[in-house]
């Protein structure tokens, strides 16, 4: 039996995962490719960290050279995160005509036309299944088997931190900070929970997707991103009342020769899809020209469901190896849409403030509302509560308009003497 050398960066909870599912698996494995894959070393930082996983030492290398220049090596397998070293890495990887399988969202993200390149230049296989949607096979389904399809949209819920929050906020009626605390305290969220409260991870998927599903380089950093941290229970509450659930959305969608890209807490449709796509778990919504309306729901984090998905692309360029075909990989789309990227577009939008209790605030706030041109769809007045001195929530669901267009409008609004505080904006799907 054919054997295939794997070389791993990084032992932590996906190189385990992987490791785990090669292990738990491999008989399954070589009967349906007669491939051997063999895990023949790892890098790690100490080799003597006590582990709960068994693994040989001298499996263990603490020098990159010894994988990435080591000729019997036929695949790197990226683990470690972060941008750097890792991409470094990955393409002198590349260099040395090795195929590279990573789960690393933010290097593909910053430096995907380095990795196609590389990968094209030297005749190997780039894929990076696991870096978007953890355990779904997301980007092979979109690449191959929907391959006939031009899609007009696709929406995703692509990180499990902040859905897990969101998801806590919305069952037990409690404030971020404190569901935080304890998703921070059981695992589901990092100590420095940035990338992924302020929506950075997510925008680093959305990057991916956008170039395999549209064809064009949208870096993250150009993507309009917000994260969930302004989120308070009690727009939640009210997102409820108007019959939506709140998610933070990727959406990226063709408006003609437009690509409109956003990150955004968004209000879903209680009847969405997406609205019941709960804690931990991901799903990718898109709309193709001939399938229709598709949803891929699952696990998009963990050590088991990750390294499902880098064993995926390992054996898929195993395979390719042994036919003497190893040379493609996830391409962006070859079909180059030329579309302009264009930012945030038009959108609904959910706006909460604080008024004066007072005799004619309504009619002036719709109407700074309408000399803007911005339309409102249903508006909301809850009574004073015993601690407010005459000032009331007012809550609008305006209909589509540009933020910069709204912000304006907000910026009259919370000058005039009826408005003492815009609290909330949050997109409406
Ligand atoms: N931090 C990510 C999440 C891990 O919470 O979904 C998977 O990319």
């Amino acid at each position: 039996m054919e054997t295939i050398k794997i070389g791993l960066l990084g032992f932590g909870n996906v190189g385990t995962g992987t490791y785990k599912t090669l292990e738990m698996n491999r008989k399954h494995i070589e009967a349906n490719t007669g491939l051997s894959i063999e895990i023949s070393k790892i890098l790690v930082n100490d080799i003597n960290r006590k582990r709960d996983i068994k693994v040989s030492s001298d499996q263990f290398t603490q020098n990159i050279d010894d994988i990435l220049l080591d000729p019997s090596i036929d695949i790197v397998v990226e683990l470690l995160g972060g941008i750097e070293p890792a991409s470094t890495y990955m393409l002198k990887a590349l260099k040395n005509g090795k195929h590279v399988v990573t789960a690393n969202k933010a290097a593909v993200a910053a430096n995907f036309d380095d990795f196609m390149d590389a990968a094209k230049r030297n005749q190997v296989m780039f894929r990076y299944e696991a870096s978007v949607g953890g355990g779904i096979p997301i980007l092979n389904a979109l690449t191959t088997a929907l391959l006939a399809n031009e899609f007009e949209e696709i929406l995703g819920i692509v990180n499990g931190t902040t859905n897990y929050i969101l998801t806590q906020m919305t069952e037990y009626g409690l404030d971020y900070a404190d569901v935080l605390k304890t998703a921070q305290e059981k695992g589901f969220a990092e100590a420095d929970p940035t990338a992924d409260v302020e929506g950075i991870d997510v925008a680093n998927k959305l990057s991916i997707l956008i170039s395999l599903v549209f064809g064009i380089r949208v870096p993250p950093e150009e993507i309009p991103t917000e994260g969930i941290t302004s989120i308070s229970k009690n727009d939640i509450r009210l997102a409820d009342q108007f019959g939506y659930k709140i998610k933070l959305l990727a959406t990226a969608k063709k408006a003609g020769k437009q690509l409109e890209a956003h990150v955004q807490p968004a209000f879903v449709p209680k009847s969405h899809p997406l609205a019941a796509v709960s804690n931990e778990f991901n799903a990718v919504f898109a709309a193709g020209n001939a399938v229709d309306d598709l949803m891929f729901y699952g696990k998009g984090a963990g050590p088991m469901p990750t390294g499902s998905a880098v064993m995926g692309d390992v054996i898929e360029i195993s395979k390719a190896i042994a036919k003497g075909a190893a040379f493609d990989h996830y391409s962006e789309s070859k079909a180059v849409k030329m579309l302009k990227f264009v930012g945030e577009g038009q959108n609904k939008y959910y706006v909460s403030m604080m008024v004066k209790d007072v005799p004619g605030v309504l009619g002036s706030i719709s109407t700074t509302f309408g000399a803007f041109g911005i339309g409102v769809d249903s508006v909301l007045q809850l009574s004073k509560d015993a601690n407010s001195d005459r000032e009331v929530p007012l809550i609008f669901i305006l209909h589509e308009v540009t933020r910069a267009r709204l912000d304006e409008a907000l910026d009259k609004i919370s000058k005039s003497k009826f408005a003492s505080e815009i609290k909330s904006v949050i997109r409406v799907m």
